[in-house]
C-alpha cells in the first residue's frame, strides 16, 4: 500500500468514529475533497504532489476528532506530527513540510511558503467547489478568484 492510502486508512478510522453521521459526510467530503484540491494544484504549481495530499488528508482532522474547531490549525498540526510518527510514513523533513503546512492553514490572508499556500489554496477551493450555487463567503473571494484565474476557468 502506498503511503496515501495507508493514512487515509488511518484518517478512515477516525471519521467511522464520529458519532455525528451528518458531521461524518462533511469531513469524508471535506478531507477527501481537499486532499484531490491539494493534489490538483501541487501539480499544476511543480510542487510535491504526495505530500501536498497527505497535508490535505490530514489538515482538519483535529475538528473532527475531537469536535472542537477552536485552535484547530495549531492543535492539528500536533496531532498530525502525531499521527505520521505513529504510521513512520515520513521522514523528519516530510514531516515538517506537512505540519507547517497545517499549523499555518487557518491564516487566508497571509502569504507563507509555496508548499503551505497549496494547502490554504485547496481548502478554498473545496468550499467554493462544493456547491458553484452557493455564495462565496467574503474571506474566500480573493483567494478563489486567483484559482480561477490560474486553472484558466475565470
Ligand atoms: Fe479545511
Amino acid at each position: 500500500m502506498n503511503r496515501i492510502e495507508v493514512l487515509r486508512k488511518y484518517i478512515d478510522e477516525i471519521i467511522l468514529n464520529m458519532t455525528d453521521v451528518e458531521e461524518r459526510r462533511c469531513a469524508y467530503m471535506h478531507l477527501y475533497g481537499v486532499a484531490q484540491s491539494c493534489t490538483l494544484i501541487a501539480l499544476k504549481r511543480g510542487e510535491n504532489a504526495e505530500l501536498a495530499t497527505m497535508a490535505g488528508m490530514l489538515h482538519d482532522i483535529y475538528s473532527y476528532a475531537k469536535m472542537d474547531t477552536k485552535e484547530h490549525a495549531h492543535k492539528g498540526s500536533i496531532l498530525a506530527r502525531e499521527i505520521l510518527q505513529t504510521l513512520s510514513i515520513t521522514n523528519d523533513d516530510e514531516t515538517k513540510i506537512i505540519c507547517d503546512a497545517i499549523y499555518n492553514h487557518s491564516e487566508k490572508e497571509l502569504i507563507h511558503s509555496q508548499f503551505d499556500e497549496i494547502l490554504k489554496d485547496a481548502d478554498v477551493f473545496q468550499h467554493c467547489l462544493y456547491n458553484p450555487m452557493f455564495e462565496i463567503k467574503p474571506h474566500e473571494k480573493n483567494r478563489y478568484e486567483k484559482l480561477k484565474f490560474e486553472f484558466g476557468i475565470a
